[in-house]
């Protein structure tokens, strides 16, 4: 399926520090940096943030791929991941630029053979996330049957050290840190109370859910907050560090439940991780959001003067 001259083998993976790790993650990280510079000008991924990609609950590490050019390059990766809950496969496809075209169209070819074998029904999807700006891989594919399903805005808002100083509660709202195995598992709950209607949400097994923020290096715990109304759980914020080479801090979980909303509890807990950022020196913050997200999501990320940085287009096909 390659051009000749190409090979492809499976990723190894060991123990390094208690985390599932080794030489093959440099490798895929050197391809995804790579990639990102050819379409972005830009390196878009951390090295942990590309680990945790490849070793997360639901990555299939026996059908990831590492492509090396004849002359023994890395120069492409495909990462798989099944999400059984969402009967979803997922096929994310790299390759660096001065091979790419011919690559990208056999790399998807191959995560669509490896969702077939995966696939526990004919209901099953696939589904591939590309850079807007990304032409080529967004028309490979196409050419492979995906379609444009949704756009995901990477946010962004420069930090000014005015932003340090705690924004003040909205009137009965308060704010704790998670520091138990109880304050986990509220934190889990509220995220399914409060994502229920989101896009593509599927409810998830505590265990699963809790690995995908505690499995990684860059988890930041002391940002992993609950807010309460007149002592009810009613939101969490969830902050981590996979932005850190960028000197930015991200958010990567904001929601409150449905009838504590309207508030401000996410304008508060936002401000609060942007004063959090501030005061240790990150320049900027981050986040991801569904641009079509229906409950006032991008309207209170403008609202607090962040912008859409990066547009990402969510493709998916039959499996
Ligand atoms: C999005 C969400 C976090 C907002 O929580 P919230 O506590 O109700 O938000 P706030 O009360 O702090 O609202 C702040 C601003 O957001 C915007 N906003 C909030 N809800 C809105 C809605 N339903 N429609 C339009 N704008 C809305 C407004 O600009 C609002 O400012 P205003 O009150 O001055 O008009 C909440 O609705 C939620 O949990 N949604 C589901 C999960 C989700 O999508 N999270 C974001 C994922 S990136």
């Amino acid at each position: 399926m390659l051009p000749p001259g190409y090979t492809a083998r499976p990723l190894d993976f060991h123990e390094v520090d208690g985390f599932l790790d080794g030489p093959d993650v440099d490798l895929a990280y050197d391809v995804v940096c790579a990639a990102d510079v050819g379409v972005l000008a830009a390196a878009e991924s951390s090295r942990e943030s590309v680990r945790s990609n490849l070793i997360n609950p639901d990555a299939v590490a026996d059908e990831h791929r590492l492509v090396f050019s004849s002359a023994g390059d890395p120069v492409a990766l495909v990462m798989v991941e099944k999400d059984a809950a969402a009967k979803t496969i997922y096929v994310d496809s790299y390759a660096v630029p001065d091979h790419g075209r011919r690559l990208l169209a056999p790399l998807v070819a191959m995560g669509v053979d490896a969702a077939a074998r995966l696939k526990a029904g004919d209901d099953w999807k696939i589904e591939a996330g590309a850079f807007e700006q990304d032409e080529v891989y967004r028309d490979v594919l196409e050419a492979a049957g995906f379609g444009e399903v949704r756009r995901f805005w990477h946010m962004h808002i420069d930090l000014a050290s005015e932003l340090k100083q705690s924004p003040e509660a909205p009137p009965g709202v308060t704010r704790t840190v998670v520091d138990s195995d109880d304050d986990r598992r509220l934190l889990h709950h509220l995220d399914e109370v409060a994502f229920a209607e989101h896009f593509g949400f599927v409810p998830h097994p505590y265990d699963d859910w809790i690995s995908w923020f505690s499995d990684r290096r860059d988890a930041r715990p002391d940002l992993w907050w609950l807010a309460w109304l007149d002592g009810e759980p009613v939101g969490l914020c969830i902050g981590d560090d996979s932005r850190i080479d960028r000197n930015a801090g991200h958010v990567r979980v904001l929601g409150v439940v449905p009838q504590a909303r309207g508030r401000g509890i996410a304008r508060w807990l936002l401000l609060e991780s942007f004063a959090q950022g501030a005061r240790e020196g990150r320049t900027a913050m981050t986040l991801t959001v569904d641009s079509d997200n229906t409950t006032g999501a991008t309207a209170l990320y403008d609202g607090v003067g962040m912008r859409p940085e990066r547009v990402i287009v969510l493709y998916r096909r039959p499996a």
